[in-house]
């Protein structure tokens, strides 16, 4: 990176901050559930207005906004950056003079960061046109917590056009001023399951009478593990977690019906795919041998998030340059948490970094979580000059 360049971004962000700041204390103020972000939405489609963008769309996939930011350099190729902007029913704890207004919500995940690094990245990036080629797409995207927003955006269009993708996350127990990345699996596929065991119902008493949904249920809950412990490699990594049990009303009843739900998390696309064939067998045997029938209902949701070797060798790059080597993390693992930036980096190469928020900060998800002020500043640097980077890179090539 030259020099020049780096003063000028410098500059550049420097003046945006204290606007971004105010930017995210508003949307911090004033969080919305998933699919229900209109205000936020209507909040950072006026910013992008005033900040005069090329090309503003607003309303897609529910409440998503694409905007785009092109370059005086001539044309190139198309980088997407992309943020999310819903919020979680969590009631805030937090003493901030700009903790949520709302009851009972509450931006727990940092999306109010994520989304003014991107606000005051369109920023810088407004004023830095003549320095590059192309265009930049600017996705905010809805609807991230409940993993259906990234979808959406990519059926209304979203990724039409677009040569690679970014994305950041704030990360706590991370310095600020710190990215972690990894190439190859980010975070993990999500998967859900429902199971319903159909017994035959009797007094408790008279046990022989019944077909026990519930000792039928409590069976197949152990022989999932085996999924685990003992049909995948113990190098390999799943996760296969039952969350719900419903059954039963009385102490003297056995119930006829017995509720389970879960999840299945995987790291690589090739095992994920066999899961439910897997998860069918045990259950469908475990019922059987216990004369219960059974209902699975296995849903594909997040897919696996897998960053683009080359992109992530270009977020290293930037980001040696602009925070210094010693704060490039290298992750050594994934997270088996789930990101529905998985669905984009199925249409274009990309890569999500985790961008640190404070070693000592709550977790993500927490009545007390807050994304802060202090990270927005390492975030537009890495966002601008990763714009930059790339769309000079290209243009050149
Ligand atoms: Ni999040």
């Amino acid at each position: 990176m030259l020099d020049q360049q780096r003063d000028t971004v410098n500059a550049a962000v420097n003046e945006v901050l204290p606007h971004a700041i105010k930017m995210r204390h508003h949307l911090h103020r004033h969080p919305e559930l998933s699919f229900h972000e209109e205000q936020t939405a209507k909040f950072i489609a006026m910013k992008l207005e005033e900040l005069g963008v090329d090309s503003l769309q607003t309303s897609i996939g529910g409440n998503g906004i694409l905007a785009t930011i092109t370059g005086l350099q001539g044309t190139g190729p198309t980088l997407a950056l992309r943020a999310d902007m819903d919020a979680l029913p969590i009631q805030e704890e937090g003493e901030s003079e700009y903790r949520s207004e709302r009851d009972g919500v509450m931006h727990a995940c940092g999306h109010d960061g994520h989304s003014a690094v991107l606000l005051g990245t369109a920023q810088t990036l407004c004023r830095l046109r003549a320095n590059f080629a192309g265009t930049v797409r600017l996705i905010f995207q809805p609807a991230e917590e409940v993993a259906a927003g990234a979808r959406a955006i990519v059926d209304s269009g979203g990724m039409k056009d677009v040569d690679a993708i970014f994305a950041l996350h704030g990360w706590p127990g991370m310095d600020v001023g710190k990215i972690g990345i990894r190439p190859g699996a980010m975070m993990a596929s999500a998967d859900t399951f429902d199971i319903t065991i159909d017994g035959r119902g009797a007094h408790a008493a008279m046990p022989h009478l019944s077909v026990d949904p519930i000792v039928a249920g409590a069976q197949v809950v152990t022989a999932l593990q085996t999924i685990v412990s003992r049909e995948t490699s113990p190098v390999d990594s799943v996760v296969v977690s039952v969350t719900q049990f419903h059954a039963g009303s009385a102490h003297n009843i056995i119930p006829g019906r017995a509720e389970l739900k879960g999840t299945v998390r995987c790291l690589t696309s090739e095992l994920r795919q066999i899961m439910p064939e897997r998860v069918e067998r045990v259950v469908a045997g475990v019922c059987g041998a216990l004369n219960a029938e059974y209902k699975l209902n296995y849903r594909f949701g997040t897919p696996v998030t897998i960053n683009d070797e080359r992109m992530v060798n270009l977020v290293r790059e930037v980001g040696a340059a602009c925070l210094g080597e010693e704060n490039v993390v290298q992750l050594e693992w994934p997270s088996l948490g789930a990101e529905d930036f998985a669905v984009y980096l199925g249409h274009a190469p990309g890569a999500m970094f985790r961008l640190g928020t404070g070693a000592a900060k709550p977790p993500l998800h927490t009545p007390t979580y807050d994304f802060g002020d202090e990270p927005l500043k390492p975030g537009i640097e890495m966002f601008t000059h990763l714009a930059l980077r790339f769309l000079r890179g290209q243009s050149a090539a």
